[in-house]
């Protein structure tokens, strides 16, 4: 008998890694966002429901990213049924950490698994960055690493483009969120267009000691060369609040390096042991607290996994 239902859950990621813009991202552990997708006889994605939203999303199936990745799949499978969709969101919105990404994998996933999981990672792909791009622009660094998990090279947007990178055993991250929205569209409105030759040479030469650390397992040099950016941050610090004054502090608590997660507001702090990154989380929701601009962090590790299947009724 056919399923009538599927849960799909899809991690945070972490795009650009500080120096590697719209090129490099990794998955975490936790939150994520989960979405369930019911059968119906109807062709075609809507929305049943959306929580955990407070009422932002839209609900209209072409602006909504998960809708979007929803009926990309449905094409894919060559479905003549459709779906209906309940959305839980985990994630804030425009925090820097993929949750429109989050949203259209799990919608992808799900929907797949309740036709039988015919399609593979590779196959969903396109499905989800169509999702991503109906709001946040056609760039793979939060949807790759949140299909695939782990750590990824995203040198296009085709699976083939898609590399997974070595995961350090000792790496902990701990990010803050302040409550600032930092839409993806504003932070990508206030970068240069054209980058210097020197530092486009500063640049390269940052994400090739970054690709090479993570090959090493070396989580300080990782850090270190993940901080390095000077074309990005520079650009967008204006947008984060009290950047200077939290990664002092998250160094001070052990942090090997600090970075923007994403478009951000989110700040991401790279971390070689668990009690450290806990402890530097703390330090950093502090710092936002005690400046009167309420904030969420939490201490969390690489997915390997990525996307997954939750329950197939
Ligand atoms: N690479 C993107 C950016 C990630 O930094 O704008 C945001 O979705």
């Amino acid at each position: 008998m056919a399923n009538t239902s599927a849960e799909a859950f899809a991690p945070a990621t972490v795009a650009n890694l500080g120096v590697g813009f719209d090129i490099l991202g990794l998955a975490l552990q936790e939150p994520g966002d989960t979405v369930r997708a019911e059968r119906r006889t109807e062709p075609g994605a809507v929305i049943a429901r959306i929580e955990g939203d407070g009422g932002r999303l839209p609900l209209d199936p072409t602006k909504n990213t998960a809708c979007v990745a929803a009926r990309e799949t449905l094409k894919l499978l060559g479905a003549a049924q459709g779906v209906a969709l309940t959305i839980h969101k985990d994630l804030p919105l425009a925090s820097g950490l993929g949750s429109s990404a989050a949203s259209a994998v799990a919608a992808a996933v799900a929907v797949n698994a309740l036709f039988g999981s015919p399609l593979t990672c590779e196959e969903l792909l396109p499905a989800c960055i169509e999702g991503e791009a109906a709001v946040s622009g056609y760039h793979a660094d939060n949807v790759a690493p949140c299909l695939f998990g782990g750590v990824v090279l995203v040198a296009g947007t085709t699976a083939e483009q898609i590399f997974r990178l070595p995961i350090p055993d000792r790496l902990h991250l701990a990010l803050v969120t302040p409550d600032v929205a930092v839409p993806t569209a504003m932070a990508r409105a206030v970068l240069p267009k054209t980058v210097e030759l020197h530092d486009m040479v500063l640049q390269t030469a940052a994400v090739a000691r970054l690709l090479n650390a993570l090959h090493r397992g070396d989580v300080a040099d990782m850090a270190a060369a993940m901080e390095l950016d000077t074309v990005i941050e520079p650009a967008r610090a204006h947008l984060m609040p009290l950047l200077p004054e939290i990664r002092a502090a998250a160094k001070q608590a052990g942090a090997l390096g600090v970075v923007i997660s994403g478009a951000g507001p989110t700040l991401c702090a790279v971390c070689d042991s668990q009690p450290t990154a806990q402890a530097v989380a703390g330090v950093m929701e502090y710092i936002y607290r005690n400046a009167g601009i309420p904030a969420t962090a939490r201490q969390t590790r690489i997915s390997a996994e990525g996307a997954r299947v939750l329950r197939v009724d």
